[in-house]
């Protein structure tokens, strides 16, 4: 897998993969290009193919906490891409100076919350945002 940082035209790429798997939190090439300034957005390809994107949100003070979330389109599911991309981006978070990791699922979208529980991440927060129906679950990394 390639692993690219979206930057000009390939936030169109990031944009459209991101709509498509969250279509509950649309968001404008605006968005996006700021969203672009905080968070480190890339592509994966699997040879010419793009098969997915991510989001890995830099660590904060105090803790130093990332968030990473990765996204695989559905016809390229379960084939390994989301475990190649997601060990890609917890190294890219490492190497930013994360000493906590997270990652964040809607409570329905049982696809990602059972791969967030197959890479050893544990539940420890789920809420609804106002306006919104449906819960979102916070997990982490234990021992990162
Ligand atoms: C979650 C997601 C990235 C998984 O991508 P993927 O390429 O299918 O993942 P992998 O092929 O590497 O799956 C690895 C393992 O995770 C688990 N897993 C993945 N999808 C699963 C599912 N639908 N049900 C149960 N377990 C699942 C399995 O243990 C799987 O191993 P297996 O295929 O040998 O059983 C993809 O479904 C997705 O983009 N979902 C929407 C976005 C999201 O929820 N992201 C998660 C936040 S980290």
């Amino acid at each position: 897998m390639d692993v690219v940082v979206a930057t000009g035209p390939l936030l169109e790429d990031w944009r459209a993969i991101h709509n498509a798997i969250i279509p509950t939190d649309p968001l404008s090439a605006d968005d996006v290009a700021e969203r672009a300034t905080r968070h480190r957005l890339t592509l994966a390809y699997s040879g010419r193919e793009l098969v997915g994107n991510a989001t890995v949100r830099p660590p904060q003070d105090p803790d130093a906490i990332a968030t990473v979330i990765v996204r695989v389109l559905p016809d390229h599911r379960r084939r390994g891409h989301g475990t190649a991309y997601l060990q890609h981006e917890l190294a890219e978070a490492t190497n930013l100076g994360a000493r906590r990791i997270e990652t964040v699922v809607l409570e329905t979208n049982t696809d990602g919350f059972a791969f967030a529980l197959a890479h050893g991440f544990v539940e420890h927060d789920r809420y609804v945002l106002d306006g919104d129906t449906v819960a979102y679950v916070d997990l982490h990394l234990p021992g990162h």
